[in-house]
């Protein structure tokens, strides 16, 4: 049994837009050697070399629609970063994600605290009790006093946070951090942020050194730090892989201070490939057969190809350039000489991947997220959700002769979770459904691009989605019979009620009570 995926780290970041998750991956990158000089990646604002004309649209729009994969080596460990879309339109995207990871990087705006956003992904993180590191950013800035913030971790966010280091002041008077375990200061020095900074330590808050360094201040930090001793959790390593407890860091990711802190403990604890559920059983990741499944297909990467990559997550096993793997949905065999794997964003060939890993297979339509492939057994990874989409247009052609390439397009769209597309049983309307307002432009956008097809957008009676299911099949029908406006199938051929209003769910849920009429369907 090769032990190989042992040193791997696979985790994502989960923070509120703006916040800093874009920054701080690029320090992660610095550190991973994968780039030179920050501001190289990817910005926001800055240019940035767009890979297709639809990701052009994101470009023009400021947010990150695709997620991409990020391998490199630190010290003993292979860390996987997965990136996730920031902007909470593509927040199911970013669930997705976060089933395929064994641990999650919380970055906090140390002058905004808990956000919205990080709360829901927090309770996503919670459904599998993955642990959480934490990092709380901006302390360049005037921040917020830092006890107050640890107590609102706990206190919203329902988890104890044991600081690993503390701030000596922050903003102008940003000193640096001290960490309570090795009794070090980690003294900040502005202006390092571009490249790997040096990390300057004064040892001991007794010392003299430490008294030279603090000054005026040196009492205060002392007693401060007295007292977060006595007032905060220590750090355990099983309540944190229990996901019970997360160590908190300070630092800015801009000036690239307390990342590397962060980094080597996250290294060090962080869990390696967890086992994962199958319905019949429990896969390890030593187990020699290969094993994997499908979170997130990703389009047009590359627009000479218009091809589409599905992200596989292996669980178990190795992968071989050139293996013969089981597509356990269509059960077939399948021969794959050609995955990739990330680094940065580019693709590169990739020869062998063990669990915890993440590799890209070409896929031409046969692959759905959700998928599991195997080496020969028929395992079917769960826990991959789908949710109710929560607003819903009917989709019309501009020319009718195009209903084919409609079609076509809004099923594959369907496919890599890009939209949900119900088709209702008593008419000839395509409702297409979304989590937020910005998956309908896309989705416009690239019929056009991708499908040539105008398509636009009419208002529909639809209030919610529920999937349908049951054994009563006599109570099936009954409802189709009765309720012939509200029952549609959608895109992967699962009944579904189309519910008008909130009240109308209600009865129908009252009136069909052998019927379950699901929020989330696991794919
Ligand atoms: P996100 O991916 O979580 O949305 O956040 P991102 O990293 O893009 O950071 C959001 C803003 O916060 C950026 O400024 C970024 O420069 C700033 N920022 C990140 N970390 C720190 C930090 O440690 N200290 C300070 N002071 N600022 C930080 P922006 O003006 O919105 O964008 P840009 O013009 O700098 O790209």
């Amino acid at each position: 049994m090769s032990r190989k995926f042992q040193n791997r780290r696979t985790f994502a970041i989960i923070s509120h837009p703006d916040a800093g998750k874009t920054t701080i991956t690029e320090k992660l990158l610095l550190f991973g050697n994968l780039i030179q000089v920050a501001g190289t990646v990817k910005g926001k604002k800055s240019d940035r070399h767009a890979t297709s004309d639809w990701m052009q649209m994101e470009k023009e729009r400021g947010i990150s629609v695709t997620s991409s994969v990020m391998q490199f080596p630190y010290k003993d460990a292979m860390v996987n970063l997965l990136d996730t879309p920031g902007h909470e339109d593509f927040s199911e995207d970013t669930y997705r994600t976060l089933t395929a990871v064994d641990s999650a990087l919380m970055v906090i705006d140390g002058a905004k605290g808990v956000e919205d956003r990080t709360i829901k992904l927090m309770d996503v993180c919670r459904l599998r009790d993955t642990p959480i590191i934490s990092f709380v950013n901006k302390m360049d800035r005037d921040i917020r006093d830092p006890i107050e913030l640890l107590d609102e971790i706990e206190s919203v966010l329902k988890i104890a946070g044991a600081p690993i280091n503390w701030p000596i002041g922050m903003g102008h008077d940003f000193k640096g951090v001290y960490n309570l375990y090795t009794d070090t200061i980690h003294v900040f020095k502005p202006g390092q942020g571009h490249t790997i900074p040096e990390d300057i330590q004064v040892a001991g808050i007794d010392s003299e050194e430490a008294t030279e360094l603090l000054g005026y201040y040196v009492d205060d930090i002392r007693e401060e730090i007295e007292l977060v001793r006595g007032a905060t959790h220590q750090f355990d390593l099983e309540l944190f892989l229990a996901g019970q407890l997360t160590p908190v860091f300070f630092g800015t990711a801009l000036s690239n201070f307390g990342v590397r802190e962060m980094l080597d403990h996250f290294v060090q604890w962080a869990p390696a490939p967890q086992p994962r559920l199958a319905v019949d059983r429990e896969v390890t990741p030593g187990e020699e057969q290969f094993s994997g499944f499908v979170f997130k297909i990703q389009a047009n990467m590359d627009p000479k190809h218009r091809d589409r990559i599905a992200f596989m997550r292996v669980c178990s096993g190795r992968y071989q350039q050139g293996m013969k793997m089981h597509h356990v949905r269509i059960g077939k065999d399948i021969r794959i000489a050609d995955a990739v794997g990330f680094k940065a964003g580019d693709r590169v060939a990739v020869e062998e991947a063990v669990a915890g890993d993440i590799i890209g297979l070409h896929n031409h339509g046969t692959i759905q997220i959700g998928d599991t492939f195997t080496g020969g057994e028929d395992l079917k990874f769960t826990g991959i959700p789908h949710f109710a989409p929560e607003l819903f247009r009917r989709i019309r052609l501009k020319d009718p002769l195009k209903t084919k390439q409609l079609q076509k397009g809004l099923q594959q769209l369907s496919e890599e979770g890009s939209t949900q597309v119900f088709f209702p049983l008593n008419n000839n309307d395509i409702v297409v459904g979304a989590v937020g307002q910005l998956q309908f432009d896309v989705v416009a956008y690239r019929l056009k691009d991708e499908y040539g097809v105008e398509a636009v957008y009419e208002p529909v009676n639809v209030y919610t989605a529920r999937w349908i299911e049951s054994d009563d099949n006599k109570k099936i029908e009954e409802l189709k019979r009765k309720v012939p406006d509200g029952v549609a199938v959608d895109g992967g051929g699962h009944l579904t009620y189309l519910a008008s209003t909130r009240v109308n769910l209600a009865l129908t849920e009252e009136r069909y009570q052998e019927l379950q009429f699901r929020a989330t369907r696991e794919l």
